[in-house]
Order: structure tokens, then sequence, then C-alpha cells
């Protein structure tokens, strides 16, 4: 499978890219500096440079061009609530018009859980982005696309152990971000997980039978 990366260079996005390569998938990372360029290519993926604020929607979509897929793993990132609306909600809607538009049916976003840590008191900026990543959400549930909307728990770095749970509605948890990339090749494959918000965390499941488990809940997809 051909996957297009958007967010390539990020936690996410890297740990992805090398996941791919090691399942025998091709992946195309888009960044936005060149100093990007070695850690995506040293991973196997194809860097390919990009902006979901700068580029019009016909460039991004000349780009996702004969890929199977997209993920959308890209973000703010607490730089403010004007780019977490450019970003995780005008980028997600950019990114889910060109994928139609360039015949790229499959498109994984990567998003939050909708209740995610509202009782920190982290603020308006926090809510915002909740709101925002809901917008997005509901954005690409309207779309023709075979979406699948995953809403990680609380992101770590570390080494991942390959156990997760998974499951149209769970308690939130954290979750290694490695183990997120390995869900996320996984559900790539399952054509069952089209058109399903599956929420993911750090648990006891092996990851494909995690997926297994969610795809039969299901049902068959087409
Ligand atoms: N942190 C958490 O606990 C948490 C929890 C749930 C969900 N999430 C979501 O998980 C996703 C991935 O998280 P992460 O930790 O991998 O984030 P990250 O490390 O901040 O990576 C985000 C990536 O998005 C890219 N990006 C930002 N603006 C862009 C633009 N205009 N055009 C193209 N790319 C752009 C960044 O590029 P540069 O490298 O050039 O900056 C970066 O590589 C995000 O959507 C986040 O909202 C996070």
């Amino acid at each position: 499978m051909k996957v297009f990366l958007i967010g390539a260079a990020g936690g996410v996005g890297r740990r992805l890219a090398a996941a791919l390569i090691v399942h025998g998938d091709s992946a195309t990372g888009m960044i936005r500096s060149p100093e990007q360029c070695e850690s995506i290519a040293q991973s196997g993926a194809t860097p390919i440079a990009g902006d979901l604020i700068e580029d019009s929607i016909d460039e991004l979509a000349a780009k996702l061009a004969g890929h199977d897929a997209v993920v959308f793993t890209a973000g703010a990132h607490g730089t403010g609530r004007d780019f977490t609306t450019l970003i995780d909600g005008k980028g997600v809607e950019k990114a889910a018009t060109a994928a139609a538009r360039a015949g790229v049916s499959q498109f994984v976003l990567v998003s939050a859980f909708a209740y995610s840590e509202r009782d920190k008191g982290f603020g308006d900026g926090f809510e915002h982005y909740i709101r925002v990543k809901r917008g997005a959400e509901i954005y690409l549930t309207r779309t023709d696309l075979n979406w699948i909307i995953v809403r990680p728990g609380h992101l770590l770095d570390g080494a991942g152990d390959g156990l997760i749970s998974a499951g149209l509605a769970l308690r939130e948890k954290d979750i290694r971000r490695e183990n997120l990339a390995g869900f996320i090749v996984e559900a790539l494959h399952n054509r069952d997980l089209n058109r399903t918000i599956v929420e993911v965390t750090d648990g006891q499941t092996p990851i494909a039978q995690a997926v297994a488990e969610v795809a039969r809940s299901v049902g068959p997809r087409r």
C-alpha cells in the first residue's frame, strides 16, 4: 500500500513512516522544512515538500495523486488558536478535499478523545483545540471518503510494546506514539474499519487482535 503522511516529521508521523516501511508498505512524508528530509529518508519513506496552509487544494491533490491512502497526523501543537484552526481544522478539510480530487479514497485522521482532559483546567486554548478537532471529525464523516477517525489518548514517547485497547468508546488513558503507529498500520489494512471512529489507548491486547475485534464489532464494511 502507498501511503501519504501529512505531519510526517512529527512524533507520530516519524514512527508511522518507519512502521509502514517495516510492514512492507511505501510511504511519502510531507514536510515543511528541508532539514526534515534526512530523518524522513532514514525511515525509508520519501520526503516531499508541502504546507497545509500555503498549498492550494490543487497543489495538495497533485502530491496525493497515485497514493492509496492519506494519514493526517499534523497538528498546530500549542502554537495558538489561529494555527489550531488552520491546521487541525481547515487543514483537515483541505486535505480531505484534495484526497477526493486526487482519487485517494482512504483517509485516516488522528483526532483526540472528545472529552480529553477537560477536567484539568487547561483553559480556552485547549477548549478551542477540542472544538476544532470535533469540527474536523464532523467534516470528514460527511465526505464520501473511506475515512477512519482514530482518537488516541494522551501521547507518550518511549518504546511501544504492541499492546493496546481499541474500541468504539473507551475510558481515556495514555498511549505510546509507537503503539499508535502500529495501530494505524494495522487499521489501514483492514477495510472493515472504514467509516468508523475508534478510540485507542495502551492496553493488554496485541494490536492485530485489537483491530480484528473492533472490525468484528462493527461488522463488514464496503
Ligand atoms: N499530544 C497529545 O497528547 C495528543 C493527544 C491526542 C491527539 N493528538 C494529536 O495527534 C496528532 C499527532 O501528534 P504528534 O505528537 O505527532 O504531533 P507533533 O509532533 O507536533 O507533529 C505535528 C506535525 O504537524 C506538522 N505541521 C504543522 N503545521 C503544518 C502545516 N501547516 N503543514 C504541514 N504540516 C504541518 C508539524 O510540522 P513541523 O515538524 O514542520 O512543525 C509536525 O511535524 C496531532 O494531530 C495531535 O493533535 C495529540
